[in-house]
């Protein structure tokens, strides 16, 4: 890809990673990514904002071929992604000063070992001049780790995020079309930015007091009108969970779907919204999204060796680990002789600080007493959620 015009002296550089499907060896990537810098152009001074994953250096050097001098290269966030190709670019341009934050600075250092003499730090607030563009950094820490920081570029009225309100998503276009981008959003921010959603709000009210005319972020289309994107996550982070419950299940010998089946047709009767996920097919970045809106997860798992089946337990940990909204979890399944399952599901949603409600486990196939439980628990998922006022 090459190198595509934003504004006059404003180039969305990097790539577009078409083909990629797993990133950390772990999240997938259905509508592949990609790894946005950007040049901006004043009339003294040239700057590149962030560089690409590795494997996409050769792309972003081509681009530099139109660049004959760089004075500063700022770096928004320390992960490889968008750093890893730093000592390559300053290694082309020697007068290039890498502009960054102390932690990233360290971080930097750590994991890329660049010396000292190329950084400059900056403060929170603090402003560099490129002649007749300003830049102004912004600390946006912990979206997601905790150097993290964006950039405002003061005459323009644009704000490059780096990873806040990124997408993965790879497109030729540039800007971002709403119904395109959105699903692709979600789940980058169910995935990446939902286990700091109190940091999340904090910095949506520090950008407030700026006027945003684009978010040029670090994953994804650009944003030409990013009121839609703020108010997504404003909802997202901070609004309260919906009547909608979760329930990721695996069935071997087809008792605990049962159990599943039942508590859909229950919980659909009493007028809550349900979503699906069989573990052993199921897309994780599909799992954390619908977490984002959900006010009760219930886990069906049947015992393999008396815990729960493994499949489960990822999901578990996954959702105590991405600290969605959900304030009601409970565990539905069948079991042989014996099982613990209670025990350790329980410690891996812990995190969550949500109310606990009575499992339901069946011995074998669910006879009507248990079918009769698991309405019961649907019962009073329905209570809980209409005390909270939930919709
Ligand atoms: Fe896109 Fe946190 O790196």
């Amino acid at each position: 890809m090459n190198a595509r015009p934003i504004l006059p002296g404003i180039t969305l550089m990097g790539a577009v990673d078409w083909d990629r499907r797993l990133f950390d060896s772990l999240i997938p990537l259905p509508d592949g990514t990609s790894y946005n810098a950007y040049l901006v152009r004043g009339s003294e001074k040239t700057v590149l904002l962030d560089t690409v994953d590795p494997s996409k250096v050769d792309v972003l050097m081509a681009q530099l071929d139109a660049v004959d001098r760089l004075d500063y290269l700022v770096a928004h966030h320390a992960e490889q992604d968008h750093s890893g190709s730093i000592p390559l670019v300053l290694a082309r341009y020697p007068e290039a000063v890498l502009v960054t934050d102390p932690k990233a600075k360290e971080l930097l250092q750590e994991h890329l070992d660049i010396p000292d003499a190329r950084f400059r730090t900056v403060a929170d607030g603090e402003t560099l001049s490129l002649g007749d563009r300003t830049l102004r950094f912004i600390y946006l820490p912990w979206v997601h780790w905790p150097e993290t920081m964006g950039t405002y570029l003061e005459e323009d009225h644009i704000l490059f995020s780096c990873d806040f309100f990124g997408s993965h998503r790879a497109q030729s276009g540039v800007f971002a079309e709403r119904d395109a981008v959105m699903r692709g959003a979600k789940r980058y921010y169910a995935e990446i930015m939902m286990p700091f959603r109190g940091f999340v709000e904090k910095n949506l009210v520090k950008l407030e007091g700026l006027q945003i005319d684009m978010i040029c972020p670090s994953h994804g289309p650009v944003y030409r009108d990013p009121s839609f994107i703020l108010e997504a996550y404003r909802e997202w982070a901070g609004a309260p969970p919906r009547n909608t419950v979760v329930i990721p299940f695996v069935s071997m010998h087809g008792s605990t779907l049962i159990m599943v089946d039942r508590l859909t047709a229950a919980l659909t009767d009493r007028g809550i919204t349900v979503e699906r996920f069989d573990l052993t097919s199921a897309d994780i970045g599909d799992l954390a999204m619908s977490l984002v809106d959900a006010a009760t997860v219930v886990v069906g798992t049947p015992a393999v060796l008396t815990g729960p089946h493994p499949r489960t337990i990822e999901a578990a940990y996954l959702v105590g680990a991405l600290r969605p909204k959900v304030r009601f979890v409970s565990i539905i399944g069948s079991f042989g002789w014996g099982q613990r399952i209670v025990e350790v599901l329980g410690g891996l949603v812990a995190p969550l600080k949500a109310e606990i409600l009575a499992p339901v486990f069946a011995k074998g196939l669910p006879r009507a007493t248990d079918l009769a439980a698991v309405d019961a628990l649907a019962d009073t998922i329905a209570a809980k959620h209409r005390e909270a006022g939930l919709k």
